[in-house]
């Protein structure tokens, strides 16, 4: 086995030994500017536990990182906290080259990995909430977390180094050689791990809201919160720092912020947006037009994560709204973002149904919809174009309403 790729310790017998895939730019729809890890976990324990494994391509990275500090064939057990294939892709292969003594999931795990894997259930060992796996000198506890991401989501905390091995849950698309948050451009930071929460969590908020509560309830002393994805956490400020941006981001509660999303067919649909975005700012809220020639769909719901209106205008086409739109509509409305005051807009030649299927789409998503949608036929002269600045204040007073109800 070679040693190219080496382990990183992160703690006293504990290893960060996951891949790191620097040229990732789509995961399922979220543009992933900036590549990404897949965290795998060694602890040198008296009984040696390997923690999640990495996607299928590469079990190489991972497998030489574990030998660069144990024969694989010492590891006693696999706990797989999540099935999702980026954390399990290469778990048949790994277990076919450890033959560990056990496979450990949750029960709705064990399920899922058989039916990835088409593995007997029996290979793999049902650990809940409350089950603690010892390791000679060392144990691990487990935590269920259901749906944060998936139904089998499962956390695993190891109390003698206060570490908390998080699955999904506090990490970001971030290919780095760097294997600790403080290590990086808090700037950075702070836009991926908002770019993550928006694009794989958002929509499964009262499940993160439920998982933050149970784990502070069991009140664990946290040094260190070491995600599947992304850098680790280990500083007091940076772990309080996520947590409360994770129940801030789950609450969505309203601010003073427009997100105008639009597409043109001949310019004028994009000329009503950026008159409507001047409307919005002048009646005092912040706002970010993201016109969808320019802009990707991930990079939407990101600012859609802290606002508080959503204003959507597309030209008519084919009696419909442009393709591009539709795109980002079918994504916000998986997503779910939650507490919005929205409405549509748009030119047309002689149906324009465009802006009345967007009106409907947005009563159908619950958000508090102002207004009727602004229609206005072919090109917008200067009087339409003061019906568009109106449309921009009379949100942005919706807005701030909403923000102070
Ligand atoms: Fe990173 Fe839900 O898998």
């Amino acid at each position: 086995m070679s040693e190219a790729f080496q382990a990183t310790k992160i703690a006293d017998k504990v290893y960060w030994v996951g891949a790191i895939d620097w040229d990732l730019r789509d995961f399922h729809g979220y543009l992933t500017s900036r590549g990404s890890t897949y965290n795998a976990y060694l602890v040198l324990a008296e009984k040696p536990v390997l923690i999640d494994t990495v996607k299928a391509p590469f079990f190489d990275q991972m497998m030489s990182r574990i030998a660069s500090v144990i024969e694989p064939g010492e590891i006693e057990y696999i706990v797989s906290n999540h099935a999702e294939m980026d954390h399990s892709g290469c778990l048949p292969r790994a277990i076919e080259a450890i033959q560990p003594e056990q496979v450990y999931a949750s029960r709705m795990g064990q399920r899922a990995l058989a039916a990835h894997f088409h593995l007997d259930r029996e290979s793999v060992s049902v650990v809940g909430d409350g089950d603690t796996l010892d390791l000679g000198d060392l144990s691990l506890a487990f935590v269920e977390t259901r749906m944060c991401h998936w139904p089998d989501s499962m956390v695993s905390y190891l109390p003698e180094r206060e570490i908390l091995f998080s699955q999904d849950a506090f990490g970001m698309h971030l290919a780095s050689c760097e294997r600790f948050v403080d290590e990086i451009d808090p700037s950075i930071i702070d836009y991926e791990t908002a770019k993550y929460f928006a694009n794989i969590l958002l929509h499964l908020s009262p499940f993160i809201d439920k998982a933050l509560t149970k784990v502070e309830e069991l009140d664990l002393p946290l040094k260190m919160v070491a995600p599947d994805h992304g850098p680790i956490w280990r500083t007091q400020d940076g772990i309080q720092q996520i947590v409360g941006n994770y129940a801030r981001w789950s609450a969505q509660e309203p601010t003073r912020k427009a997100v105008v999303v639009c597409d043109s067919m001949w310019g004028s649909t994009v000329k009503m947006a950026q008159v409507i975005a001047d409307g919005l700012a002048e009646g005092g809220l912040q706002v970010a037009l993201m016109n969808m020639t320019a802009c990707h769909r991930s990079d939407v719901i990101t600012e859609l994560l802290d606002a508080g209106a959503l204003v959507v205008g597309s030209a008519t086409m084919n009696n419909n709204m442009l393709p591009a739109v539709a795109d980002v509509m079918m994504y916000i409305r998986g997503l779910k973002p939650r507490n919005l005051v929205a409405a549509s807009f748009g030119s047309f030649g002689w149906s324009g149904e465009a802006s009345k299927h967007l009106h409907a789409a947005l009563t159908d998503m619950e958000y508090q919809m102002v207004t009727d949608p602004l229609r206005i036929n072919y090109v917008p002269d200067g009087e339409a174009l003061n019906q568009c600045r109106e449309f921009g204040l009379q949100l942005a007073a919706a807005t701030i309403g909403a923000c102070e109800g």
